[in-house]
């Protein structure tokens, strides 16, 4: 056996020395080229189509950037008056659907029902999945102008609630909360939410994006991506970190508690929620602007005021602890679920709702990946044994 393993070793070497490296959790791999983000991790930037996330936050809507992103500059007036014409003519969900949505077992994730909605929505989408830059690209308007619906109804009808309609004159991120909640919302929470979709709009190659590169690299089609991508972004280490600093948050219950919390989770080496990143080292730029939304709403609530503290209280600790040791600093999720709870979004809604922002980003690197596409097939090292005689059953 031994000279069997050393050949293995042998083989494996040849791959890890010769062409390629051996690195879990691909860290450090570059994977393509792309000119649709890019993040800075030591400096703390991020950029869309090579303009800083805080501009866009300041200046720009969730539809213009969204269209920056897919066709890679900003609109023109009239284009942005068409992109925009075109979401709100994709914004209804159909009553085949909906009629199936009311069906999902009531305690079912919202992340789940979602991945299901996607996979209908491909269903009743008959446009052939030619893959061309054009079917992707109706394809992509008809995602991002149903999630937010899609999301809503399965919200409203878990509630024992009608579906609510769209509204035509309101933009994406109202016409959203209108969906989900019913009132017209406040200029404030539109402005708030807005802003949030336009800050998990994309990240360069993150965990779900990637699902969906790999799905589209054998030329599948778009919206088997895009259920790969809400797959992924449903787990806690990823997007689901939003829900997670909520749950914890509520665990730990009172300001006097929190030191103590976080101080046993280190010991623990528990990975605190809502902090660390693969490539951000330094303060992620998408939480200094949500924590500064989340401050404005710890003046409408009290219940986010004293959440807030808390979170602030556990952000100095990580930060005084692992900082500078470790560059473990806050990341996008910290201050989200602040904000999102303070506009009565229940918990488990958090997720879907970055699901929502992401949707434009995942179709624009599903376009570029498709623009010089390759599928993606790396190796593994190998470590078990080879050569080993079957034995009959009787004979074990
Ligand atoms: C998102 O990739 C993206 O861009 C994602 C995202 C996007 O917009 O798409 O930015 C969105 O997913 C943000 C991250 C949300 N996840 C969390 O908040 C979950 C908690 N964070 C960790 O699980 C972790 O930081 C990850 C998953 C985000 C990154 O994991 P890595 O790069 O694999 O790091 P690691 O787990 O190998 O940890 C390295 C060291 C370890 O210490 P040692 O074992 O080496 O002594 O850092 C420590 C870890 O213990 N560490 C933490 C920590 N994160 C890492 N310690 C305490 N708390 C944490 N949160």
């Amino acid at each position: 056996m031994a000279d069997q393993n050393t050949q293995i070793k042998s083989e494996a070497a040849k791959y890890t020395t010769e062409k390629v490296v051996y690195a879990k959790g691909l860290e450090g791999v570059i994977l393509c080229d792309t000119q649709v983000s890019f993040v800075d991790g030591l400096a703390g930037k991020l950029y869309y189509r090579g303009i800083p996330i805080q501009q866009l936050a300041e200046n720009s809507t969730y539809e213009e950037t969204a269209y920056l992103l897919l066709f890679g500059k900003l609109p023109q007036r009239n284009e942005l008056e068409d992109f925009k014409a075109q979401l709100k003519a994709n914004r209804a969900v159909t009553p085949e659907i909906l009629e199936i949505i009311q069906k999902f077992p009531k305690d079912t994730h919202p992340m789940e029902a979602l991945r299901s909605i996607v996979s209908l929505l491909g269903m009743y989408d008959k446009v052939d999945s030619l893959n061309t830059p054009e079917a992707n690209i109706k394809i992509a308007i008809k995602l991002m102008a149903q999630f937010p619906s899609a999301v809503a109804a399965f919200e409203r009808f878990r509630q024992g609630k009608d579906y609510v309609a769209p509204e035509d004159n309101l933009d994406h991120s109202a016409n959203f909360l209108h969906m989900f909640r019913g009132p017209i919302p406040s200029d404030l929470d539109a402005k708030a939410m807005d802003a949030c979709l336009i800050l998990h709009a994309d990240h360069e190659m993150n965990v779900s994006t990637l699902s969906c590169r790999v799905v589209i690299s054998s030329l599948s089609d778009m919206y088997s991506a895009v259920c790969a991508g809400v797959g992924s972004l449903k787990g806690p280490l990823h997007g689901g970190a939003n829900e997670e600093v909520m749950k914890t948050l509520e665990e730990i219950g009172t300001l006097e508690n929190t030191e103590k919390w976080v101080k046993d989770a280190l010991a623990k080496h528990v990975r605190v929620p809502g902090f660390g990143h693969r490539v951000y080292k330094y303060y992620d730029p998408r939480a200094a602007i949500l924590k500064n939304f989340s401050e404005k709403y710890a003046q409408i609530k009290k219940e986010t005021y004293e959440k807030l503290q808390m979170a602030e209280l556990i952000e100095k600790i990580m930060i005084e602890t692992l900082g500078e040791s470790k560059g473990i600093y806050p990341n996008v999720d910290l201050y989200s679920g602040l904000i999102y709870s303070t506009m009565d979004i229940p918990r488990d809604q958090f997720t879907p709702i970055f699901a929502i922002a992401r949707v434009a980003g995942w179709c624009a690197q599903i376009l570029e990946q498709l623009q010089d596409n390759r599928i993606y097939r790396p190796r593994c090292h190998y470590t078990g044994a080879l050569d080993l005689p079957y034995i009959p059953i009787d004979k074990r």
